[in-house]
């Protein structure tokens, strides 16, 4: 007991060490954020590259939003992600937003600068990054099936949007958000977007159909739900991309190898949001493969 004390005080010592006057501070807000691996993502990263910033978690309750916002202008924090349940509570407090925040309706990367608290997602581009060094291509004139309606599955739309896929159909447990999801989201861009329920009929055919087939549901996270869609309408050679990231490799993705699809897993979504929130906070390109690794030890995947 008393040998574990003493290793921990060391390990703290150690981080807290480098931090002067001059340390600049960037966070993430969430409510619960003990469960958060970006602190020591970022702090491994600017280690690395001998950034003098720290990364500090702010467990900010739901009452306390705005004044949380507020302190970290008045403290000159350079910024903050932003992680469940605030990517959409916090829109109204910023001053400006990205087209792309906007269009997802959700922030995921503030920067706070001249008094002002600049809004941007890098979820998207995070899941575009994600996909790309796994080796894999967008299917472009191809069909995209997004299982799940909420934050995450909205980002996704619009990546796959933005980068012009014929058509993404929206499919979700809850049916009326998936509709409302894909209506919101077709009006807003010239892609054709369609929602349905889980138990929709025509499911079968669009999970055939889809080229890359994405999870969002966060029901992947446990290997004794039973799955939502059936192993024998996924078609070898399409993409399953599953975002949850624990376990590394879900039950669904080990039923796509089995069938003889591509797949890809979450962690590299979560690393490049990160990586790409680092470079809009200090301009520096991050150290990815440093990332990579901090984030697998922090999950135990290594
Ligand atoms: P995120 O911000 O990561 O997208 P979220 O907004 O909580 O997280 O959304 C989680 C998604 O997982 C939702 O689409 C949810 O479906 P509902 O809209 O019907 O709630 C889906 N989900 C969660 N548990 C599920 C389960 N057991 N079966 C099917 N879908 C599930």
């Amino acid at each position: 007991m008393r040998k574990w004390k003493t290793n921990a005080r060391k390990r703290v010592d150690h981080y807290a060490s480098h931090i002067t006057g001059k340390t600049k501070i960037v966070g993430v807000i969430g409510d619960p954020v003990e469960h958060s691996c970006s602190p020591q993502m970022h702090n491994a990263a600017f280690s690395d590259v001998g950034l003098d910033y720290v990364y500090v978690p702010f467990h900010v309750r739901p009452a306390d939003l705005r004044a949380a916002l507020e302190g970290f202008k008045a403290c000159g924090i350079i910024g903050v992600n932003v992680t469940v349940p605030y990517k959409q509570r916090v829109i109204p407090f910023l001053d400006q937003i990205s087209q792309e925040a906007a269009l997802i309706g959700a922030a995921n990367t503030l920067i706070f600068e001249q008094g002002k608290i600049t809004g941007e997602n890098t979820d998207a581009s995070g899941f575009l990054k994600g996909m790309k060094h796994a080796g894999h291509e967008l299917p472009r004139n191809g069909s995209a099936l997004v299982i799940g309606a909420g934050g995450s599955a909205r980002a996704i739309a619009v990546a796959l949007a933005r980068e012009k896929l014929q058509s993404i159909v929206i499919a979700n447990r809850t049916t009326s958000k998936a509709v409302a999801l894909a209506a919101d989201l077709s009006d807003k861009t010239s892609v054709d977007i369609r929602g349905m329920g889980l138990d929709d009929a025509r499911l079968p055919d669009t999970v055939s159909m889809s080229q890359l087939i994405v999870n969002t549901a966060s029901a992947s996270m446990d290997i004794t739900r039973p799955l939502l869609i059936r192993p024998e309408w996924l078609t070898p050679q399409s993409i399953v991309y599953d975002i949850i990231y624990t376990p590394p490799e879900t039950r669904l993705l080990k039923v796509a190898m089995t069938q003889g699809c591509h797949t890809i897993g979450g962690l590299g979504m979560l690393l490049y949001q990160g990586a790409i929130a680092f470079e809009k906070w200090t301009q520096v390109s991050p150290p990815i493969e440093l990332m990579r690794r901090t984030l697998q030890q922090a999950l135990g995947q290594m």
